[in-house]
């Protein structure tokens, strides 16, 4: 077949097939997969009305769902509350006393939350919110750091209808500003204080700048963390602690139309102003309660790790919402994997009995380099199920993960975007694992690989990820610019465009690539960054890679490659040269960077994702765009 300009190469192949242990599959809540993807697929509707009825809704549904291409309405007519899921339904049972949440700051400071507390502190909260006048729709802006009062303060805006924005506590004053004006917020939740590897981030004045320009703010609320306590000034500021005193501990949830929004979430376009992610409380609420059951075989007796922050998608769907609702015991930490030292969370494992852990491959990668002594140290037989999402999993920090932490425990490398709102393309546990590979997609999802036209390509070849019906959990809108999200329906005709390039096996796994932005063309070829990447990481001197594509007479683009190396790795021409042979050994000539260039760091996201456009820019001394959301 003659290559066409919309084909893209795939060099890596799988060598490893990791099958679940018996102890694995027998606790499995979904013993046969092929056998319940099959049924889901046949009938999406009443497979989701099916996970729907496992909740609490205060009218049915007409229609599950009303599909006017490309706006979806699920669960049409019906009323729910999503906290009334996460918290009412555990405290009318055994569950009043069990512990929800359990913190633990930084400084090692620690707050445990069962659900009757957890409960009390949301209602108080939402009393509060509604004695300054809010109402469902309202705005509020919520820029804490990692501490308790952000989940109490999303639960309690979902609680009165009142739509929260969460911005990550590390945004500076001009990020936090056009997200605050963009979602025209009533209100402002933030603390006096963050820390970031013991230091101290002054959270209180980056507030007072970007609030500067935003009229529509009425109140700003503080957490007020230190002593002696900042001044505030009355009546616009108030104190969390002497805002919530007084409240009853009671509020019933407002009974909201299914289609009612929950959240607005910024997440960075390409280029241009950030997106905001509209998700409501209905079909979100299904999507992710039955993934973080399924996904994680979450059970009562589970104490479940996820270390994003409710800063990013991940932390919504994945610490808060997907968790509560379904009445779990949740860990979750303030701080940095290696602050004090890269023991901290293997030793957060073996302190709390951790049998679930969700982390990322950013992460991985970085404990990876201060080798496995560190995980050595503690006894992590508690676990019995891995998580991974926001990157591709390179197979090499897939095995260090499943080596370090007992070599039995599956991985769970989770597929999924702001904009999907839940997990899409995911092993569950009884699916045999191929390390770098997201497998199947969940139950109800149909997932594709195609070419522009939205024709599935053949086995193996590369091409765009495609969702191709709707699902629940799926955005609704880009909050006041409805043209910027019919574009993710339109790109390919009748399909949600991903924005990723992936390909499709003979097993029918899914093998992601990279964004298709980031995607390089060397003479006519084009090429994920994430198989290069993961072949340089895959040599014992790499700890982290990048690559990007510079323009070039002959070949339209050569591959230029950013390493990170290992602690104490010798640099120099004989290494370069020795790079680029193991490159060429994995994946093949067309794939050898051109150049490859040692820095101390890369350019990446508060969420841990590398800025391939930053870097590019950079090389090419052009303009970075938007780039509020990079770290440092
Ligand atoms: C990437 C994070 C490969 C992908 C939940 C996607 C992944 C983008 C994976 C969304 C994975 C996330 N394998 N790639 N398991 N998980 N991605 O919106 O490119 O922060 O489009 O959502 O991250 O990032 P976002």
């Amino acid at each position: 077949m003659e290559k066409t300009d919309e084909q893209f190469e795939s060099l890596q192949r799988a060598d490893r097939i990791v099958y679940p242990t018996a102890e694995t599959k027998a606790a499995a809540y979904i013993q046969d997969y092929e056998a319940e993807y099959g049924r889901s697929i046949a009938d999406p509707e009443a497979f989701w009305s099916g996970v729907a009825k496992e909740l609490h809704w205060f009218s049915p549904w007409t229609k599950v769902l009303e599909w006017t291409y490309p706006w979806a309405k699920w669960f049409v007519g019906a009323t729910c509350n999503i906290t009334y899921n996460c918290l009412d339904r555990h405290v009318k049972t055994w569950r009043k006393n069990k512990v929800a949440v359990i913190w633990v700051g930084e400084q090692g400071e620690e707050r445990v939350f069962t659900y009757g507390e957890l409960f009390r502190q949301v209602n108080r909260c939402a009393n509060a919110l509604k004695a300054l006048g809010l109402r469902t729709g309202d705005r509020v802006t919520i820029y804490l750091p990692k501490i308790p009062e952000q989940i109490v303060a999303m639960l309690a805006c979902a609680r009165i209808g009142a739509i929260h924005s969460v911005v990550y506590s590390g945004f500076s004053a001009p990020a936090l500003e056009s997200r605050i004006q963009d979602a025209e917020s009533r209100v402002v939740i933030t603390a006096d204080v963050g820390y970031d590897r013991g230091k101290r981030i002054d959270l209180k004045s980056v507030v007072d700048q970007a609030v500067a320009n935003c009229g529509t703010v009425e109140t700003v609320v503080v957490v007020r963390r230190e002593k002696p306590e900042i001044a505030l000034a009355a009546p616009k500021e108030v104190d969390w602690e002497n805002w919530l005193e007084g409240e009853q501990a009671s509020c019933e949830a407002e009974p909201l139309d299914a289609e009612a929004p929950l959240y607005i979430l910024y997440t960075s376009g390409t280029t241009g102003k950030p997106k905001g992610v509209v998700h409501v409380h209905g079909g979100y609420m299904v999507g992710t309660y039955i993934t973080t059951k399924y996904v994680f075989d979450l059970k009562d007796e589970d104490v479940y790790f996820c270390v994003a922050d409710p800063g990013w998608v991940t932390g919504h769907s994945y610490i808060v919402y997907g968790p509560l609702l379904n009445g779990a015991t949740i860990l979750t930490a303030e701080g940095k994997p290696d602050y004090p030292n890269p023991g901290r969370w293997w030793r957060l494992i073996e302190r709390y009995g951790v049998s679930i852990f969700y982390t990322t491959p950013t992460a991985i990668r970085l404990l990876m380099k201060y080798g496995e002594e560190w995980p050595k140290k503690y006894d992590l037989s508690g676990l019995r199920i891995l998580g991974s999402v926001g990157e591709p999993i390179n197979p090499e920090a897939w095995e260090w993960y499943h080596r370090v932490t007992g070599g039995t425990k599956p991985i769970m490398d989770t597929w999924w975007q702001t904009e999907t709102g839940m997990i899409l393309v995911t092993p569950l546990p009884c699916v045999p694992l191929k390390p770098g590979s997201a497998t199947r997609p969940f139950l109800g999802v149909e997932a594709d690989v195609v070419d522009r036209e939205g024709h599935s390509v053949p086995a193996n070849a590369g091409g765009f990820a495609v969702i191709k019906k709707p699902w629940p959990a799926m955005m609704r809108t880009i909050y006041k610019d409805p043209d910027r999200y019919q574009v993710y329906w339109n790109t390919i005709p009748h399909c949600y465009t991903a924005g990723d390039v992936c390909r499709k096996d003979e097993q029918g796994y899914l093998w992601f690539m990279g964004r298709a932005d980031d995607v390089i063309k060397v003479a006519g070829n084009r090429i994920g960054t994430a198989e290069v990447e993961s072949a340089l990481v895959s040599h014992p001197a790499v700890a982290e890679a990048a690559v990007i594509g510079k323009p070039h007479q002959t070949a339209g683009e050569a591959i230029k490659a950013f390493v990170i190396l290992k602690q104490g790795q010798p640099e120099g021409r004989d290494l370069i040269q020795a790079l680029k042979d193991h490159v060429l050994k994995e994946l093949g000539k067309i794939a050898v960077p051109r150049e490859i260039e040692v820095v101390p760091s890369l350019p990446k996201t508060r969420s841990g994702k590398i800025m391939r456009r930053v870097l590019k820019a950079k090389e090419l001394g052009q303009d970075p765009g938007d780039i509020s959301t990079l770290e440092e």
